[in-house]
């Protein structure tokens, strides 16, 4: 797949459906009590491998191809092991959320993934579940995972890395808690879509800036959600639309979590003019429309306390910086190396590859910028979707276009991405 050099991005636009809501609905509903609604699902591999899941345990997923499901739960205790191991593809958020889950059941589960997902850390996971009493084994860090249903208790957990899959997997785990309240601490803020949506079904949690307490359930009601726009999803446009000039872009339905909105934190500090308007809330989670324009850009920094609010839009950030006046800085974000590549390496093996100059450091880049567009080239995804993004809007922003390498792999979280970015596309 070759992107072209482009003159600006125009027009009004929606993305697929927050991907973690997508999961996060599906393998709740599976554990709920009778039908579950979710509307607006975020169709993409990482969405269907929620599904999948959710099926191999017993659920019934009542799915036409749309973007609404109905999910036919088993009750809070009432999933089933099957006989095979369980393909979690490449979505973390559905093997880690998974774990939670699986814990509190009877039975014995095997969760298994694309190599990506076979090598991420899962320890990580694993750990915490144990201290309440979960029987689960990684494969020395790695999948397959093995779980053993067993009795769990309450606990109090400081996360060591800024996880909300971490995090979430030991919050659903202590929904089957016999014995009391499960506390997480965190070192910085991560996303709540969890805590949220477990608030919506009526779970009593208590939440502090940097800790979240949960109270076991004895049954979970159905859910019913509508899922607005994933800003991952939706960040590579705003990106490509502040970089090209005469950009117009409007995105409708972008959900605006403020612990999702690093980046328009980034590109304000930067300069940017992004507009957030008809701010309304969908289902427990804060909703808008943003209007994107292009400007000329300063450079800026982000540390670790940032990172997790734009952790999936770092590799943009890079290209950002690329443009910008002066070092643009990125560190604390060492978690960039478990992603589902090392996104240290590969963003800045891929922007140097197309005339970027941009520097790794253990824990983020170092990106100067000039006005200049980069020559352009190759990039080589390596199969993460983020990255094959990343490379499509590099070729928007270059002068001679950028071949991807992988660039199929942006089905993992937004099929119809080189599509509609085409439909945007002014040459
Ligand atoms: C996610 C959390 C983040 C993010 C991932 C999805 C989630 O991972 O990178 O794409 O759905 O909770 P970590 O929580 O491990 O940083």
């Amino acid at each position: 797949m070759k992107v072209e050099p482009a003159a600006a991005l125009v027009g009004a636009a929606a993305v697929p459906g927050v991907k973690g809501i997508s999961q996060r609905a599906v393998l709740l509903g599976a554990v709920a009590d009778g039908e579950s609604i979710v509307r607006g699902f975020g169709r993409a591999a990482d969405t269907e491998s929620a599904i999948t899941v959710a099926r191999a345990v017993g659920a019934d997923v009542v799915d036409d191809g749309g973007d609404e499901l109905r999910i036919r739960g088993c009750g809070l205790r009432g999933l089933t092991a099957p006989h095979a191991p369980i393909d979690c593809g490449n979505a973390g958020t559905v093997l880690r959320l998974g774990c939670g889950l699986l814990v509190g059941q009877s039975g014995r589960y095997e969760l298994v993934g694309d190599e990506s997902l076979t090598m991420r850390p899962h320890e990580r996971v694993a750990e915490p579940l144990r201290r309440m009493g979960a029987s689960i084994e990684t494969t020395e860090g790695h999948a397959p995972v093995t779980i053993e249903g067993s009795p769990l208790h309450g606990m109090t957990y400081e996360l060591p890395v800024a996880s909300a899959q971490v995090k979430s997997a030991i919050l659903i785990a202590g929904l089957y808690a016999a014995d009391g309240p499960t506390t997480v601490v965190e070192p910085h803020p991560t996303r709540d879509h969890t805590e949220r949506m477990l608030e919506l079904l009526g779970v009593r949690l208590r939440r502090t800036e940097r800790s979240v307490t949960v109270w076991p359930v004895d049954h979970l009601p159905a859910v019913e959600v509508d899922i607005s726009g994933d800003i991952s999803s939706a960040a590579p446009l705003i990106v490509g639309a502040v970089l090209l000039n005469g950009s117009e872009l409007i995105l409708q339905g972008i959900n605006v979590n403020p612990l999702r909105t690093g980046l328009l934190d980034v590109l304000e500090r930067m300069g940017a003019r992004t507009t957030v308007f008809n701010r309304r809330a969908v289902s427990g989670e804060p909703v808008a429309d943003l209007e994107v324009r292009s400007t000329p850009l300063t450079a800026t920094t982000v540390t670790a306390a940032e990172v997790p609010r734009l952790v999936d839009e770092l590799p943009l950030v890079a290209l950002l910086g690329a443009f910008a006046h002066g070092p643009t800085i990125v560190s604390g974000a060492e978690e960039l190396r478990a992603k589902e590549t090392d996104r240290i390496e590969t963003v800045v093996t891929n922007l140097r590859a197309i005339g970027v100059r941009i520097e790794a450091r253990p824990d983020g880049f170092v990106v100067r910028g000039t006005p200049a567009r980069p020559r352009g080239g190759r990039i080589d995804a390596h199969g993460d979707h983020r990255i094959a993004m990343l490379g499509a809007i590099a070729g928007l922003v270059s002068r001679e276009g950028v071949e991807i390498e992988d660039a199929e792999s942006v089905a993992v979280s937004f099929p119809g991405f080189f599509d509609l970015l085409a439909q945007l596309t002014r040459r």
